[in-house]
């Protein structure tokens, strides 16, 4: 029987990897098993930190649910989530940017019609209207593709938020739009504004340990799908917010920063069904043909077979 030791513990963990494991799984777990113990050696982890990091998932699990998701907000914090939200815009250039989904999507929001106000008449921001095109990466329009999106009130809750003080309807600032034959999308709201991610939950811990603010520059997401081509989950940013250079979720990029424009046209107002000024931004998103993606593995094996 040999010790285990510093030295050959890794590759001891390594070595029960089943010979039967799924390829993928085999070498994520390959890797996390390997870094994960460079970690620990590179900071000398202790007993004691290790117990904290356990007890910490632990808390991670408990202070989520189906409307906070504290490991989502866990890997935004860490930088994990844009990093591989940048991998995967690689793979699909050309395409609307991604960006982080965050920790409050709600599932199931209901369809409502272009132009619906999904303020529901909230009088406490500033009304805004929202629209443009979803085409293909030719600029031919998209009829029919799944607009999810969906943003705070203007007090930077989200509807069902925990700490959410306002009374909303349910769904209120969240909707599901289709794109009509012209690919158009619309909808009215109000002027996206700033907000801090929660600190009350251990990722808070993690901001206030190391000094950094929670404050994410003002967005609205989006879920962008259609059957065929390559979802996009992506958030677009107030050019005038503070705190773009500084999001604490890393989560901006210069082509998803919009404009929102005061609009004084009465006509217009009255056809978009304000009763006033209001801002405006267009957004025009673009979605790649799935196949478009270039699969290496499929493409080498296609050379592979002509030059054999
Ligand atoms: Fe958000």
């Amino acid at each position: 029987m040999r010790d285990l030791t510093e030295a050959n513990v890794t590759d001891a963990v390594i070595a029960r990897i089943g010979n039967d494991t799924p390829a993928r799984v085999s070498e994520i777990m390959t890797a996390l098993v390997r870094h994960a113990h460079a970690f620990a050696r590179e900071v000398r982890l202790t007993p004691d930190e290790l117990l904290y990091a356990a007890r910490f998932i632990q808390r991670v699990g408990h202070i989520s649910n189906d409307k906070r998701e504290e490991g989502v907000l866990l890997g935004d914090v860490l930088g994990i989530t844009s990093l591989v939200e940048a991998m995967a815009d690689n793979a699909r250039k050309g395409a609307t940017e991604s960006s982080l989904l965050g920790p409050f999507y709600r599932d199931g929001a209901p369809f409502r019609p272009n132009g619906f106000d999904i303020s529901f008449g909230d009088a406490t921001g500033e009304p805004a209207w929202v629209g443009g095109r979803v085409t293909d990466a030719d600029g031919k329009p998209l009829e029919g593709v799944i607009l999810d999106l969906w943003q705070t009130a203007p007090n930077g809750f989200y509807e069902g938020q925990v700490g959410q003080t306002m009374t909303l309807p349910d769904y209120a600032y969240r909707a599901k739009l289709r794109t009509d034959a012209d690919g158009r999308y619309s909808l009215r709201t109000t002027k996206p504004v700033e907000y801090p991610v929660p600190i009350d939950g251990p990722v808070g811990e993690i901001l206030i340990c190391t000094g950094r603010h929670p404050w994410r520059p003002a967005h609205l997401h989006f879920l962008v799908l259609k059957d065929g081509y390559q979802s996009v989950q992506t958030e677009l940013f107030n050019s005038d917010d503070q705190y773009l250079d500084s999001d604490a979720v890393f989560g901006v990029k210069a082509s998803l920063v919009v404009d929102y424009v005061k609009n004084a046209d009465s006509a217009v107002a009255k056809k978009r069904g304000f009763s006033g000024p209001h801002y405006e931004t267009r957004y025009d998103f673009t979605l790649k043909r799935a196949v478009e993606v270039l699969d290496l593995a499929a493409e080498y094996r296609r050379r592979a077979s002509i030059s054999a």
